[in-house]
């Protein structure tokens, strides 16, 4: 269960070339990010992958059938796809309806939908909420019932485009409970995300995009160790990275645990300079 592009072309109706050439693989239970700065065709790539968009030239497989021979709905059992505003994807007059629907739809005993629909509700924590309407609660909590309603029918891969944005620290805690969780099933994770030490604390590799291409792939040290990737995708480094770089610290300072650690060997470094080895 790979999903994989292959010189993949996008072109909208208007004839906005959005990708060009995009390669790419994202194997099961893969956690990634997409980065890269506004218009650089992250969305579109992503629409691609569930099917929401089919390409204009190259192929996009999801588990070797290419997206263009099967329906939207049936990828989207496969890979779901959490829009950037979960208004354009909350339909129902109730949180709970909500939750219930895709179980519902595909013909799941309504035991079980109850079952799972309690336990996606506990896992987002949208409990208090299962009787309002989507439309009166917060756009935090609408994002997570987006992302719960989609949950419940246990995709194989779940994209995300842009979720920590419109979170608190809290919320921000919460997705990352979510996507260890899924995780820890096997689930794959692709998210969209401007927030660079997000990105850096929790994916393993990054898909670096700029004007419709793919500019590099690799783990999050090896995309923020490079100035020229980096420059072409017009990203900055996580601040902790940052930091490090402007003051020539270590290259392998990445979050703010390295640079904690980077500070307290140069403070027993210097202890032992001054007060010379340790007696036996
Ligand atoms: N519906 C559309 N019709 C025409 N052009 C579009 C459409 N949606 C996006 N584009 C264009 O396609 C290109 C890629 O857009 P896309 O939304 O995929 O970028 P993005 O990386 O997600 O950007 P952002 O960070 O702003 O969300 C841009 O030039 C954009 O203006
Ligand atoms: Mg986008």
């Amino acid at each position: 269960m790979t999903i994989r592009f292959e010189d993949v072309g996008y072109r909208y109706r208007d004839g906005t070339q959005a990708l060009e050439g995009v390669d790419f693989e994202i194997a099961p239970g893969a956690r990634v990010a997409i980065i890269g700065q506004n218009g650089a065709g992250k969305t579109t790539a992503a629409k691609l992958m569930n099917g929401l968009l089919k390409p204009n030239s190259g192929v996009v497989t999801v588990n070797g059938t290419s997206t263009t021979t099967v329906t939207t709905a049936q990828i989207a059992r496969t890979v779901a796809y959490v829009f950037q505003n979960p208004d354009d994807q909350l339909f129902r007059g109730r949180v709970d309806d909500e939750l219930a629907y895709v179980g519902k739809i595909r013909g799941m005993d309504p035991s079980q939908i109850e079952a799972t629909v309690a336990r996606v509700a506990e896992l987002v924590g949208v409990e208090s909420y299962m009787e309002s309407n989507p439309k009166d609660v917060p756009l935090a909590i609408r994002k997570f019932v987006a992302l719960g309603a989609l949950l419940v029918g246990r995709p194989a891969y779940l994209i995300m485009d842009e979720p920590t944005a419109g979170l608190d620290q809290p919320g921000g805690s919460r997705l990352i409970r979510i996507m260890d969780e899924l995780t820890a099933s096997g689930t794959g994770i692709v998210t969209i995300c401007h927030d660079m030490r997000f990105v850096m604390e929790n994916f393993t590799s990054v898909i670096a995009m700029a004007q419709g291409s793919v500019v590099a792939t690799g783990t999050p040290e090896q995309i923020f160790s490079d100035d020229s990737v980096l420059a072409r995708c017009a990203v900055q480094r996580p601040e902790a990275a940052q930091l490090a770089h402007e003051l020539k610290m270590p290259s392998r300072i990445f979050t703010l645990d390295d640079v904690k650690t980077a500070i307290e060997e140069s403070a027993s470094e210097f202890r032992i300079h001054l007060e010379g080895p340790a007696e036996r």
